[in-house]
């Protein structure tokens, strides 16, 4: 089985997710460690599951040297995935470089639109008509790698920042993320020659899904 480990800063609802498919048994990962680098309230929903836990707080050091410890931390576990669930750090080069085709994220848009932060904000200001997230490879480019899943909603006219943020985190996250890592678990979905391949197929776009109902 492959063993993982989930990065937070946060509530931890993505990791909720995760570990609440794991239960159901529709993913097969073995989730070694969650480890956060802040006291994540996330961090008691691993403690309720029975998984460890580990806090590295940056401290003074810069970020090549928070990377080296982390990987140290990490690599202790042998990971063969590692899961970014809301980690509000920007990892260094070499960190990514490290875990290069093991290292996934998800981000609260439907890339390449809306990089970066205040992403449901910028959504509503940009007038979208539909709105959601995608999970991806890590690669050194900022919320650039490539694509395995991507799911999305359409935008309401109540929609306020926050409204969207909620409907998106439990219509689309909550769904996307266990979904793109039982690929990974079970070998569908690779990283090839630095793209994304699901089935032995290259992805030149991600798989879409359709969050409107669930
Ligand atoms: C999510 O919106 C995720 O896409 C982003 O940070 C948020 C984390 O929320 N990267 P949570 O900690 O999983 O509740």
């Amino acid at each position: 089985m492959h063993r993982a480990v989930v990065l937070i800063s946060g509530t931890g609802r993505n990791l909720q997710a995760i570990i609440d498919a794991i239960a159901a048994r529709r993913l097969a990962l073995d989730l070694r460690l969650v480890l956060a680098d802040r006291p994540a309230a996330g961090l008691a929903r691993a403690e309720a599951a029975g998984v460890a836990t580990s806090l590295l707080r940056p401290g003074g050091r810069d970020r090549a040297a928070y990377g080296r410890q982390l990987a140290d931390v990490l690599d202790a576990e042998v990971p063969d995935l590692v899961v970014l669930a809301g980690f509000l750090r920007i990892l260094d080069s070499a960190f990514v470089q490290h875990y290069s085709g093991r290292i996934v994220n998800i981000h609260p848009s439907l890339l390449p639109r809306h990089r970066g932060l205040d992403t449901h904000r910028r959504a509503l200001a940009a007038g979208d008509a539909r709105h959601g997230a995608t999970v991806h490879f890590v690669t050194t480019e900022l919320d650039a790698g490539p694509a395995l899943i991507q799911g999305s909603l359409a935008v309401a006219s109540n929609d306020t920042p926050q409204r969207l943020a909620d409907r998106v985190m439990e219509r689309v996250e909550t769904r996307i993320y266990p979904q793109a890592l039982s690929w990974l678990a079970e070998g569908r979905a690779d990283w090839h020659q630095g793209r994304a391949r699901l089935d032995g197929q290259t992805l030149k776009e991600p798989e879409h899904v359709d969050c409107d109902s669930s």
